[in-house]
């Protein structure tokens, strides 16, 4: 199971979907340096854990997904501290990214700064209607460190992205949805249910294949078209090595269920 105990994290098991809450309630789940930490020991623990296919990732409350990094801590910031800093959370983050897991953010509150730039590096967004996201880095005289300003340009497209980042504005779930900023928009009493739900289908997935989806995607967007495609073409003659193909076809053809067994 996982390194914890945590401080500031709650790590809960249901059956292949783990749940990371962000708990520190008196600042709004704003994360400051131990809790990076504590994030990125999670996520590699889950990442080496075969039972483990899909990731939850939320805040503790009703109120906030995460309010952005500790602005304590930010204050002292020296330049030196400071790239260190953006340099750490953008490790943490890109674990995130590159876990080969789904992980799905379920955004219950204020997803601002590095609480936008989490779910930002998580693999699908569901935001609760209540959700306030932005990054309002700009109001506070610095700039997103922890990759927002490139994911958040890749994912909704540089207009959009840019008026985020210099009005520092709050948008709303509906407008986060508008904008493809977040996959879809619940009722914040069936937020849980609902990613619960999302989290048991994919973990029912050939777990392979969902790595080389993963994959394909998160680095092929950063390649050049064609070789792009041939890195997924290569994904997709690695996939013909998998029991999984062989289940997945074979269960087809007889009109059955596959069981897939990430093997
Ligand atoms: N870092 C440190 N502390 C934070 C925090 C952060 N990012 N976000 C909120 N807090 C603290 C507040 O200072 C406050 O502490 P206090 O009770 O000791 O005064 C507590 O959390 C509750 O926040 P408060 O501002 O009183 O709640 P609110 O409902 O009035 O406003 C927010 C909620 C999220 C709009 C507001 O807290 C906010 O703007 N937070 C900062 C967001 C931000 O700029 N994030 C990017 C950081 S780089």
């Amino acid at each position: 199971m996982t390194a914890g105990p945590f401080e500031n994290l709650l790590v809960d098991r249901d059956g292949a979907v783990a749940t990371i809450t962000i708990s520190r309630p008196k600042v709004l789940n704003a994360l400051n340096t131990q809790t990076l930490d504590e994030l990125r020991r999670a996520i590699l623990d889950l990442a080496h854990d075969d039972s483990v296919r899909v990731v939850i990732l939320t805040g503790s409350g009703e109120k906030s997904f995460v309010a952005g990094a500790d602005i304590n801590e930010i204050a002292l910031q020296t330049p030196t501290s400071g790239r260190t800093h953006a340099m750490t959370g953008q490790h943490v983050f890109d674990l995130i990214e590159t876990m080969g897991k789904p992980v799905i953010a379920a955004i219950n509150g204020y997803a601002l700064g590095g609480g936008c730039e989490l779910a930002l590096a998580c693999t699908i967004r569901i935001a609760a209607d209540t959700a306030r996201l932005g990054q309002p880095e700009i109001n506070l005289g610095i700039i997103p460190g922890y990759g927002g300003s490139q994911r958040l340009t890749r994912l909704i497209g540089r207009g959009p992205a840019l008026e985020m980042l210099l009005t520092g504005d709050q948008i709303s779930a509906a407008d986060a949805y508008r904008l493809g900023l977040v996959n879809r928009v619940v009722t914040a009493a069936n937020l849980m249910g609902e990613t619960r739900k999302l989290a048991h289908t994919l973990a029912s997935k050939a777990p392979v294949a969902v790595r080389y989806i993963l994959d394909a995607v998160t680095k092929g967007i950063q390649m050049p078209l064609p070789d792009a495609q041939l890195f997924e073409a290569t994904l997709f003659g690695l996939v013909a090595a998998t029991e999984d193909m062989r289940e997945g076809t074979k269960a087809f053809l007889e009109k059955r269920k596959p069981e897939f067994r990430g093997k």
